[in-house]
């Protein structure tokens, strides 16, 4: 969603408020601005759109001389539009401070409001401006700026991150959050807030997480940081090792296709660390459910959104049928809506990619106030949702750009692999022989995955033939409807062509009635896995209202040539196990179809790589 990037040091900000903000452009926005300050004033440059039309503005402006500070921004429109005027970084009456802003301010109008009838004008509709306004006035009644930033914020409810520089105080830059993410860097030449990591890659040496009301005053050689009682924090920060490589497209054409083509080596270095062999004991050290509270679990809930609620669709399925335990899948939105079954006898397990998707944490929130044991399945283990966790499993894909989870959702669904299979172990629910087969099977995935994307050359066809058609229907049995669901979602998402998924099953109950020739229908299935005979009657069904059919399956049947217009093979593996193989072709369709029709495939419209509203 939004970015923020902030600088304070010896060299001008602007190529590193740039640079910072390109690197955030994956998270999905549509306008941008910066505000850079010297020891005698401020200036505040902004666009509607890319970043390309920032750096006009910013050409086409005569800058200040020798900024020593500057914050900037990407926007996601919440309130507001997303123009220039609504664009960060908005400014206080007088102009001189200004401030950036990620999360949402609930009580915004009731302090718009308050601050209107003082005779403040406010020039956006944005919930944003009323904390410049709000800092501007405590500045004014008299506090310095790190009081005026916390006076402030005990009028905010909601969430935020924020950077704020002011030439009442030309040496520093403060920055605070609450609820929403920011991370603190350090260079020889400067130091630095960011709301991601990617933004200060090949700019800071070394960072630091910013915690809940924590407030760090920053200058051009010095971090303090200030707990929420405004004592100060001995903090440590760590090296930062993410090479420049991790945000390199690497000369593939999109991130996506890069990210699609890491899943081979990102499966195998997961399943080493945790699986290095089939006679092995899966390692989870992160896992910190006793012995005694693990016996006396009744019901496991997964939570999460989006592809994270899919991974959590096969993670059901895994782990009903290894340990036998009742689990629930739940979006978290509509966990928020509902009574909270939740004990002490649940297993809650929150999944996201990004760790920040604000109804997820939410919804955990909510588990462990419920006393569930919290598992936390995240690519970013610093991320706010694992403020909850009391175990986690991290999934170490690296960093995702593409707006589109590809091998996030890869690693996901390894992830439940690794967990079903230790609960299994831990629980002994499974014999000895099958545990041993499963993770015999689940060694050679990454193999697997790796002849999949060398054989692309079906897909492809398939993707030409079909980039015209509207809509598509995806449907499987079993285990794989979760795939089907995935598939569509990643069509949709990146291609904008419709596409619905279902249980084949379901066909016949209402779905079949949309079926003629221009609807393509994706089928996943697998030889001897439930269904397999009924999944080629439901085919059949479909081919007989004349819809072209494409197949995803591991047989060998030369005779499914003649039932489907298009047949895309996997390596064999047991049905348990396909969802690993079988989304691979289908990641690779969607990405086929969309490109061919010339769509901005990393940062799809109207997506943002983390959703932190609800
Ligand atoms: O970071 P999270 O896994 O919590 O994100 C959840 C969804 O927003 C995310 O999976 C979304 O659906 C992606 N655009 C999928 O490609």
């Amino acid at each position: 969603m939004c970015g923020i990037i902030g600088y304070i040091g010896n060299t001008s900000p602007i190529d590193i408020l740039l640079n910072g903000l390109k690197h955030l452009e994956y998270r999905g926005y549509d306008s941008a601005g910066i505000a850079l300050g010297n020891l005698n004033r401020l200036m505040v440059i902004k666009a509607a759109g890319k970043l390309a039309n920032l750096q006009q503005e910013i050409s086409q402006s005569s800058l200040l001389s020798s900024p020593n500070r500057g914050i900037g921004h990407i926007r996601w429109a919440t309130h507001g539009k997303g123009n220039a005027v609504n664009a960060h970084p908005h400014t206080s009456l007088n102009g001189n401070l200004a401030i950036v802003h990620n999360g949402i301010i609930e009580n915004y109008k009731d302090l718009k409001a308050e601050l209107i009838n003082q005779g403040y004008v406010f020039q956006s509709e944005t919930d944003t401006e009323v904390i410049a306004h709000l800092i501007g006035f405590y500045l004014q009644q008299g506090s310095n700026l790190h009081q005026a930033t916390r006076q402030a914020c005990s009028r905010l409810h909601g969430a935020y991150a924020l950077g704020v520089i002011s030439q009442a105080e030309p040496h520093k830059l403060i920055a605070v959050r609450h609820h929403a993410p920011l991370i603190l860097g350090q260079s020889r030449s400067g130091n630095y807030i960011a709301s991601d990591i990617p933004a200060l890659i090949g700019q800071a040496d070394s960072t630091l997480s910013l915690e809940d009301d924590e407030l760090a005053e920053l200058s051009e050689n010095n971090i303090s940081v200030f707990a929420a009682d405004d004592t100060i924090c001995h903090k440590t920060f760590k090296p930062l090792t993410m090479s420049a490589d991790s945000i390199d497209k690497l000369g593939y054409r999109h991130y996506m296709l890069k990210e699609i083509h890491e899943q081979g080596n990102i499966t195998r270095q997961l399943l080493h660390k945790r699986l290095p062999s089939a006679e092995a004991e899966v390692n989870l050290p992160d896992i910190n459910i006793s012995s005694s509270r693990l016996q006396a679990i009744r019901q496991i809930e997964i939570i999460a959104c989006g592809t994270s609620l899919h991974a959590a669709e096969v993670g059901k399925y895994l782990i009903e049928e290894l340990t036998g335990i009742s689990t629930q899948v739940m979006a978290a939105s509509e966990y928020l809506c509902r009574r909270s079954l939740s004990s002490e006898h649940t297993l809650c397990i929150g999944v996201s990619q990004s760790g920040e998707t604000a109804d997820t944490i939410s919804a955990i929130r909510k588990a462990k106030e419920h006393n569930a044991h919290i598992l936390i399945l995240t690519n970013r283990p610093d991320s706010s949702i694992t403020r909850y966790a009391d175990s986690l499993l991290p999934l170490e894909a690296g960093i995702e750009v593409s707006v589109a989870a590809t091998k996030s959702y890869t690693a996901q669904l390894v992830a439940f692999y690794l967990l079903s299979l230790y609960l299994a172990e831990h629980l002994h629910s499974v014999d000895a022989a099958q545990l041993s087969a499963l993770k015999q099977e689940l060694l050679q995935i990454p193999t697997q995955i790796e002849t999949i994307l060398q054989n692309d050359q079906e897909i492809k066809a398939c993707a030409q033939q079909f980039n015209h058609s509207r809509n598509f229907i995806y449907m499987s049995r079993g285990i794989n409807v979760a795939t089907a669901q995935e598939g569509a979602l990643k069509l949709k998402e990146i291609s904008y062509i419709n596409a619905g998924a279902y249980p084949a099953g379901e066909l016949k109950h209402g779905p079949i009635a949309l079926l003629d020739e221009t609807l393509p229908v994706v089928s996943i299935l697998i030889p001897g896995g439930s269904g397999y005979a009924k999944l080629l009657s439901n085919n059949e069904e479909a081919k007989a209202r004349k819809a072209p059919l494409i197949a995803i399956t591991s047989s060998q049947d030369k005779e499914l040539n003649k039932l489907f217009n298009h047949v895309i093979t996997v390596p064999q593996v047991s049905e348990l196990l396909s969802p690993l193989t079988t989304n691979i072709p289908l990641q690779l369709l969607a990405y086929y179809i969309a490109d061919s029709l010339g769509r901005d495939v990393d940062q799809p419209r109207n997506l943002a790589k983390s959703v932190t509203v609800e």
